[in-house]
Parts: structure tokens; C-alpha cells; sequence
């Protein structure tokens, strides 16, 4: 009887991951809406193919410039679509 719910536990698993990250509601006065979405889709679909996603809150602003360039050949992305991970990732609300 408890079976199907071990079933569903990752599955849960996966949801909850993605959902830890912010969704962008306003842009900045630097970074329009529309960018901190495409780089949220970027970060989720582009960086996850190896590990799991760190969350913004987990590296400075100068901590994320050396992490995505040391992925950016991983990840196979270009220098713009590295900027909009990077511009999402600094513009995390603060906790
Ligand atoms: C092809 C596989 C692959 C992809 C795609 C990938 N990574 Fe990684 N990542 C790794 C490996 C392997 C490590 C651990 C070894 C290392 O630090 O080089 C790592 C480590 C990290 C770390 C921790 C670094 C540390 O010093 O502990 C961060 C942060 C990170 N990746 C972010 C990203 C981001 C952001 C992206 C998307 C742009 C990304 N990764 C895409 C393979 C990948």
C-alpha cells in the first residue's frame, strides 16, 4: 500500500528543486523582466545536464563570474547566454 508513494517521491524530489529557485517577477533597473526569465530557463535547462543546480544564495556575485566561466564550455553556451544566467543568478531577491 505504500508503494506508489515511494513511486512519487522523486518525482516530488525534482519539483521541489525546481521551485527553490525564484521565479522573476519585476526586472531591475539594469536587467529588464524578459531577460531574467530567459536566464532562469537557461540556468535550469542548460545547467543541470551534470549536477544539481546550486541555488543563487550559494555564491557572491564574483563567486558566479568563476563558476560560469569555468562551466561555459561544459554547458556549451555562448558569452550572451551566460550573461543571462549570471544576471539572473546575482538578482535573487535577498534573503
Ligand atoms: C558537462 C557537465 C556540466 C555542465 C553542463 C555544467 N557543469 Fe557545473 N560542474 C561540472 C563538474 C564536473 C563540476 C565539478 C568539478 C569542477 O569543479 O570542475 C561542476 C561544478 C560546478 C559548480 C561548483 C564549482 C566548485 O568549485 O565547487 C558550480 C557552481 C557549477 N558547476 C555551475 C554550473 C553552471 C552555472 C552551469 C551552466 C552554465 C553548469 N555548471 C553546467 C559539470 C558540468
Amino acid at each position: 500500500m505504500y508503494k506508489k508513494y515511494f513511486l512519487l517521491a522523486p518525482l516530488f524530489f525534482l519539483f521541489s528543486c525546481a521551485t527553490e529557485l525564484y521565479q522573476p517577477i519585476t526586472g531591475t533597473e539594469k536587467v529588464p523582466i524578459e531577460d531574467l526569465k530567459k536566464g532562469r530557463t537557461l540556468y535550469v535547462n542548460k545547467c543541470a545536464a551534470c549536477h544539481h543546480l546550486r541555488l543563487p544564495s550559494k555564491y557572491s556575485e564574483k563567486g558566479w563570474v568563476v563558476n560560469l566561466n569555468k562551466m561555459q564550455k561544459k554547458a556549451k553556451i555562448t558569452d550572451e547566454d551566460k550573461q543571462l544566467i549570471y544576471q539572473y543568478l546575482i538578482n535573487a531577491p535577498k534573503k
